[in-house]
This record gives structure tokens, sequence and C-alpha cells, in this order.
């Protein structure tokens, strides 16, 4: 049996990831594929609910602590994402371990060798979305600034990090561009993808 994608939303805060998951999933699903939306972080796990309350700056913790929660978090739902890949079901994903890094590497102190270390091994995506915003369009979107790290000069050096992780697999989308056309550029690539050769096994992430 095919095994299914695994396709990742990433991108600065108010980008529109999720909006773009949710729309991809549906689409896939409407040209019947199998296909399940998943977020990092899982706010609904035990360590979820307190990477929540951090981000929520409902508590404080010490960096390199918090780092290794966020990627705790993906390794604790690895046994559900191989199991639902295996079945042939493809996963759209809201926010990986590219996430990890470049948001941790954004603040003092940290490189990006060392974020990325706890997330070595992880399942490979097969496809990354890239979805580029203009810093000052995500400021002005809804809600930016409440949560922990939505400051515009955070989020540019976020920005910088992930310019700093690019693959072979990553595909850059305008983030300026309609919810639509957006939508509609991220459908033929990753159908592209879902319909075509993947390797078998999965790869592993930074190996
Ligand atoms: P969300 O807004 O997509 O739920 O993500 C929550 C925040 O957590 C967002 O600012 C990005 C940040 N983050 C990390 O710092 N490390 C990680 O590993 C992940 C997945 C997200
Ligand atoms: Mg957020």
């Amino acid at each position: 049996m095919r095994r299914g994608a695994l396709i990742v939303f990433e991108g600065c805060d108010r980008a529109g990831k999720s909006t773009q998951c949710r729309k991809l999933v549906e689409a896939l699903q409407a040209k019947g594929k199998a296909a399940e939306a998943m977020r990092f972080p899982d706010r609904t796990t035990v360590i979820g609910k307190t990477i929540g309350s951090y981000l929520e700056k409902k508590m404080e913790m010490q960096d390199n602590a918090v780092h290794l929660l966020f990627s705790a978090n993906r390794w604790e739902l690895v046994p559900y994402m191989q199991k639902l890949l295996n079945q042939g079901t493809t996963l759209v994903v809201d926010r990986y371990a590219y996430s990890g890094v470049a948001f941790t590497a954004a603040k003092q102190g940290f490189d990006l060798h060392w974020c990325k270390q706890p997330d070595v091994g992880l399942p490979k995506p097969d496809l990354v979305f890239f979805l580029d915003i203009n810093l000052e369009e995500a400021e002005q979107r809804d809600d930016f600034g409440e949560e922990r790290y939505e400051s515009t000069l955070f989020q540019k050096k976020v920005k910088d990090n992930y310019d700093q992780l690019k693959e072979s697999t990553w595909e850059f989308l305008d983030a300026s561009q309609s919810i639509e056309d957006i939508h509609c550029s991220a459908l033929d690539i990753a159908e592209d993808i879902v319909d075509g050769e993947l390797c078998t096994p999965m790869e592993k992430l930074w190996i």
C-alpha cells in the first residue's frame, strides 16, 4: 500500500498557515484522498498544555527547557503520525521542527546547530510550504501581539533563521496573495507529491 505524504506549512506568525492547512486537507479529501490535519505545538497533550501556558505567558520557563518540550511534543506524536502515514493518510501539519529551530534560535545565546539536535531523526517532510509574509503586514493581522514571540523584532529574527533552514523540499508561497490564490498553488504542488513517488521507508530529518 502507498504511504501518505508528510506535508508541512511553515512561516512567521499570522502568515496564514492554519487557513491554508485546513483548505488543503479539505481539498485533498474532496478529491478522494485520505488526509488529516495536525499542528505543533499540539496543545492537547500534557506536554502541550505546559507549552500552551508558556505561550500564553501564564508561566515562565528556562529557554533550553521549553525548546526541549516543543521537541518532545513532536516526538510523542511520532507513533501516531507513522501509523497514519503507513495507512496511506497524508498529513498536513501546521508547523514542525523548523519552527522549533527558527524560534528558539531567535533568542539570545542560541545557535541553529544546538537547536536542531533534539529533532534530528524525526520523520522528514516530503514537502514544506513556506508562507512568506511581509512582517509589517503580519503585524496588522488580527490578534498579533497577544502571545509570546509576537513582536515584529522577534519575528524578523525568526525569518532570518528560516532562511538558513531552507532545503530542497521547500516551496515558497507569497503570503500577500489572496487565500484562494495561495490555496490553488499549494494544492497543485501538494497533489504532485501525494500522487508521485514517495520514498519508503521515510527519510529522517537532518540525518
Ligand atoms: P501557533 O501560533 O502556530 O500555535 O504556534 C505557537 C507559537 O510557538 C508560535 O509563536 C511559534 C512557536 N513555536 C516554537 O517556538 N517552537 C516550536 O517548536 C513550535 C512548533 C512553535
Ligand atoms: Mg500563534
